[in-house]
């Protein structure tokens, strides 16, 4: 993209050929069904495929009569491509139980995940993974990566009024991040809140994102908020799915509202009522207790 004239015309529309290329994502995973049995197969979507095998709606006549909705994720391994993961999954179903059982411990240990409260100083982890979706998708508008410098304030900022919380594994690594600023700054609107999480790109669809979201709720509940609203890509299915499926409502779609990498995108409105009730709020308590904070991060 070129920054010429820049300062005189604003950004340049970014081009498609702007976009850092993405391996395909493709994955093999093992399913536990609740008579301890494990199911294997292969998709390029792991959220969605869970979904499917739960809904008992285009999963596997396997999971479908072993459970269904309460299978649950054991085992999730990347691979480049399709054909990858196609001989991986060959290779996986051939194991002995025993072999796909020390798979499925392992993966467990690496992937228990903590949440805490983020502190400016994981300005450049938190800056490192949403910078990925900068460059490589369309889930974020913004053009530009954004710089360390640029998260220690982001953080210290969004402390202020709200929660910014991180999902960690037991090495330290950062899984994902969730966090709510302020929706708009005039005074009327101090009760409500926008709402944001981002996975690390290897990480979705396990369940990090509904960990930190969950908690990012409750913790907005108890300070008072009535509202959280949610500004979702239209074309990102998996945003959309994850906030429908944590009881969001759609509220509305502004089309044709932002340009990257070559095409115009709309923007989805959805919309969590936090607090019941019309009557006069409780001032929004921007600081919780010690205590009240590690009950729902627990
Ligand atoms: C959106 C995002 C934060 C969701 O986190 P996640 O860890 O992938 O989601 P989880 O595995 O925790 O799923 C939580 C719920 O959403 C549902 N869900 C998530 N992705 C889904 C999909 N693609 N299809 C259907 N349902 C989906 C899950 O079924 C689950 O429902 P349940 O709690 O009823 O079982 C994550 O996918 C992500 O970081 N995506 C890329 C960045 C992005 O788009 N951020 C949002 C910007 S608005």
């Amino acid at each position: 993209m070129s920054a010429e004239g820049s300062e005189i015309y604003g950004p340049a529309p970014s081009t498609a050929a702007d976009r850092e290329p993405t391996p395909a994502p493709a994955w093999v995973y093992l399913l536990r069904c609740p008579d301890g049995s494990l199911y294997g197969g292969w998709t390029n979507d792991l959220a969605h495929r869970l979904k499917a095998h739960r809904s008992g709606k285009g999963g596997a006549k396997y999971t479908k009569s072993h459970g269904r909705d309460a299978v649950r994720l054991a085992y999730a391994e990347k691979c480049a491509d399709k054909s990858a993961a196609l001989k991986r999954e060959a290779a996986l179903k051939k194991l002995p139980k025993a072999e796909k059982e020390a798979l499925a411990e392992k993966w467990a240990a690496d992937n228990k995940i903590t949440l805490r409260m983020a502190t400016p100083d994981d300005a450049a982890a938190v800056c490192a993974l949403y910078n990925w979706y900068v460059r490589h998708g369309v889930q974020t508008f913004q053009y530009t990566p954004s710089t360390v410098e640029e998260y220690r304030e982001n953080i210290a900022h969004t402390l202020q009024n709200a929660p910014f919380l991180l999902a960690e594994s037991a090495d330290g690594r950062l899984q994902g991040f969730a966090c709510a600023h302020l929706w708009h700054e005039r005074e009327a609107y101090a009760w409500d809140v926008e709402t944001t999480a981002y996975c690390a790109p290897d990480c979705i669809g396990q369940g990090v994102g509904g960990r930190l979201y969950r908690a990012l709720i409750t913790l907005l509940k108890k300070q008072g908020y009535y509202n959280a609203f949610a500004l979702v890509t239209g074309s990102n299915r998996q945003s959309n799915n994850f906030h429908k499926a944590l009881g969001f409502t759609k509220m509305g779609i502004e089309k044709r509202t932002g340009y990257k990498f070559g095409q115009w995108l709309d923007l989805d409105y959805w919309v969590l009522p936090l607090q019941d009730g019309e009557g006069e709020p409780q001032p929004v308590r921007k600081q919780l207790t010690a205590e009240e904070i590690a009950e729902a991060l627990k």
